[in-house]
């Protein structure tokens, strides 16, 4: 990220994250990226690399209680540390090969030890030299079948927790999609339309570019290049460790070049580089700029809510202190009126009859 987008953008992240540390997302909605998708489409893959943090991985329902992604770029010489924090608790992470382990006690704590889902928020925030200044919610994957110890609704369960997020106008949906299934036919694309049919806050990523059948390279670039299914803030390409690569614990630094690679020599994609459609890093620079315009535009009405508020708080403030009126007329009026209460009062008290604690 240039240094010019970190400064411009850094205050508008920063109001946001305050707002939401004093609790006021109970009461308003704020600006944030949801990270949607079927399981295994690569989601985790795409914030572990975007964030630099390794997630829990793997197949099958792994994130099952959203996890929000606070990512904080800090300066002079700090090394990387995070704060896990979900109900009342909070830790501090020093060994950033742990993540993954703790937040999946975490969800254990949240969720339960089987396959279930939970909407409690696990927060996870991270400071690093390394990181864009984002805020990102991974959510658990769409499934269409439930496997051995869920519920049978399961698949609703996890689309109702997802609709929580993404109807929010004030979140940008990142939906994730592999490149090597039907994109039309995605469900976490449908739910994203459905709440947002104009595309304005719908971002794609398709993932894996690599496994895609030869012979569907034009029509996917079809999609990146917005002609089949148009949304305003676009496609981006981008290939993550795949589970070899993983398992031969390739680092994320190396991967970022092996993913230029891929881009540059591939005979279909390589175009994708100059149309800056494409790479991890071209996306954490467009999600971030992404963020803060779309924060500026919620600035208004966040403003007309707090204030809405604020109006509602001094009407009922002013019923508890009401004092006399100015004119002398209703002053009299008022004393006359506080007196007689006060003379029933003293008559209740002398003929023994119990007062009415709020009277007095
Ligand atoms: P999630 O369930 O959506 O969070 O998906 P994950 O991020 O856990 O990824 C599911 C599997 O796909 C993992 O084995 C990843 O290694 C693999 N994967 C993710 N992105 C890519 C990619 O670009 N290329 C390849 N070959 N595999 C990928
Ligand atoms: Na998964
Ligand atoms: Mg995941």
């Amino acid at each position: 990220v240039h240094s010019h987008l970190e400064e411009s953008i850094r205050p508008y992240i920063d109001l946001i994250d305050t707002l939401r540390s004093v609790g006021i997302q109970k009461d308003l909605a704020l600006p944030t990226i949801a990270v949607i998708g079927d399981q295994s489409s690569g989601k985790s893959s795409v914030l572990e690399a975007i964030s630099g943090v390794e997630l829990p991985r793997g197949s099958g329902i792994v994130t099952r209680c959203p996890l929000e992604l606070r990512l904080k770029k800090v300066t002079g010489g700090v090394s990387w540390n995070a704060v896990l924090s979900y109900r009342d608790k909070k830790s501090e992470i020093v060994d950033s090969s742990s993540v993954g382990e703790r937040i999946e006690a975490a969800q254990i704590e949240l969720a339960g030890s089987g396959v279930g889902i939970c909407d409690e928020l696990i927060t996870l925030e991270v400071m690093s030299p390394d990181v864009c200044d984002l805020t990102l919610i991974d959510l658990p994957g769409i499934a269409r079948v439930p496997v051995k110890g869920q519920p049978e609704d399961i698949g609703n369960q996890i689309k109702h927790l997802i609709m929580k997020f993404i109807e929010k106008q004030e979140t940008i949906n990142m939906v994730v999609v592999p490149c090597n299934i039907d994109i039309a036919t995605t469900e976490a694309l449908n739910m994203a339309r459905e709440v947002d049919p104009d595309g304005k806050r719908t971002v794609a990523i398709l993932t894996k570019p690599d496994l895609i059948d030869k012979g569907t390279e034009k029509n996917i670039l079809d999609i990146v290049h917005n002609k089949v299914i148009p949304l305003r803030k676009g496609y981006t390409m981008v290939k993550c460790r795949g589970q070899q690569q993983i398992d031969k614990k390739i680092p994320l630094e190396e991967a970022t070049q092996i993913e230029r690679d891929f881009f540059q020599d591939h005979n279909f994609f390589s175009c994708l580089l100059k149309e800056e459609k494409a790479t991890i890093k071209c996306l954490a620079i467009k999600l971030t700029q992404q963020l803060v315009d779309h924060i500026k535009k919620s600035l208004p009405h966040l403003n007309e809510q707090i204030k809405k508020q604020i109006w509602e708080l001094r009407d009922k403030l002013k019923e508890c202190e009401a004092g006399p009126p100015q004119d002398p007329k209703g002053a009299k009026l008022f004393l006359t009126e506080i007196l007689t209460s006060f003379n029933d009062q003293i008559k209740c008290l002398s003929s023994g009859e119990q007062i009415i604690e709020d009277n007095l």
